[in-house]
Order: C-alpha cells, then sequence, then structure tokens
C-alpha cells in the first residue's frame, strides 16, 4: 500500500490527536500540511508533526502533494471544507458529528460520489475497548432498558 499523504484542516485538539496516531503509522501516513483560522495554533501543530502551514483551506486543497484531508473543525465547517476537498480530488476523513442538518450530509456524501473520492467521518469511539464493552452489555440485555431522559 502507497503512503497516504494527509493535510489537516483545524489544528485542536481533536486534530492534536489525529497527528499523534498519524505519526504511530508514518509507514502507511505522512503529515504534509495544516491550516488554522488561528495562525498561532496551525504553525505549532505543523511545527511539531513536520508539517508546513498553509495561509487557508484553498490553499491546503490545491497543494499536490497532499492525497487527503483530515477536517477537524467545529461542526458548522464540516459540509463547507469537505465538499471543498472532494471537488479538489482528496479524500476526506471527517471529524464527527458529520454536520449540523441531514441536507449538509446528503450534499458531503453526493460531493464524495461525483469526484470519486474515498469520504469517512471519525467514528473512533465505537471502537474504543470500553464502548464496545457497554455495547455488548446493553445488547445482551445485561443491563436491562436503557433510556435517555434528555428531550431530544
Ligand atoms: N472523534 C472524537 O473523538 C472527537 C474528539 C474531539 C473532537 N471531535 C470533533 O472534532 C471537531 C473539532 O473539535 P476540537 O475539539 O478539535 O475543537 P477545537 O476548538 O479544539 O479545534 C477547532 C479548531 O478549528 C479552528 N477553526 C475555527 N474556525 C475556523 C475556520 N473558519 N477556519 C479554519 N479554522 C477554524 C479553531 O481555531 C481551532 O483550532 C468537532 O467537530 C468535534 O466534535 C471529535
Amino acid at each position: 500500500m502507497k503512503q497516504v499523504r494527509f493535510g489537516i484542516v483545524g489544528c485542536g485538539a481533536a486534530a492534536a490527536h489525529h497527528a499523534v496516531a498519524c505519526r504511530e503509522i508514518s509507514d502507511k501516513v505522512k503529515l504534509v500540511a495544516a491550516y488554522d483560522a488561528n495562525e498561532k495554533r496551525a504553525k505549532i501543530l505543523a511545527k511539531t508533526h513536520g508539517m508546513e502551514p498553509c495561509e487557508s483551506y484553498q490553499s491546503l486543497l490545491a497543494r499536490n502533494d497532499a492525497d487527503a484531508v483530515i477536517v477537524a473543525l467545529p461542526h458548522y465547517l464540516h459540509s463547507e471544507v469537505t465538499i471543498a476537498a472532494c471537488e479538489a480530488g482528496k479524500h476526506v476523513l471527517c471529524e464527527k458529528p458529520m454536520a449540523p442538518t441531514l441536507e449538509e450530509c446528503d450534499a458531503m456524501i453526493g460531493a464524495a460520489k461525483k469526484n470519486g473520492v474515498k469520504f469517512m467521518i471519525a467514528e473512533n469511539h465505537r471502537f474504543l475497548p470500553a464502548h464496545v464493552l457497554i455495547h455488548d452489555y446493553v445488547s445482551r440485555g445485561m443491563i436491562g432498558r436503557v433510556h435517555n431522559s434528555r428531550k431530544i
């Protein structure tokens, strides 16, 4: 498998976790570029992980040395940047939740299909051992019926 070269858009808490995880599989993944509206944050993350800081997400998406993008922005920006990344031919790993509305989610999926790129949401919690265990307990009825008292 060839090494996938990633850019990161949004350099806050989630991005820092991704960057550390990417470095643990550096034979498969290379981090190349980072952008954040907060220039200082972008520069710190970029310097820590050997990336180049970019001046805009558009300039990051225009780079030929990025195959894929991690979108680690606030929820309301996920669809805009994901769709732009797909249009630029980049594969996308977008943070959860996918987007605030179903329409935006559909547009994101549509953009990925139209441009033939891979699109994933970082639903990593489903794989955390504690969550897998609780899911198993609930599925087997071991803790009775689970209620959600919040009004949705
Ligand atoms: N999968 C997980 O377990 C997990 C964990 C934490 C956060 N998240 C998700 O990750 C996303 C980011 O959360 P976070 O905790 O990293 O938030 P954060 O506030 O730490 O980071 C967000 C970053 O986006 C930047 N930003 C804001 N507006 C911008 C803009 N217009 N252009 C460019 N950069 C902009 C901010 O400067 C900040 O550095 C959220 O969707 C959150 O739900 C997922």
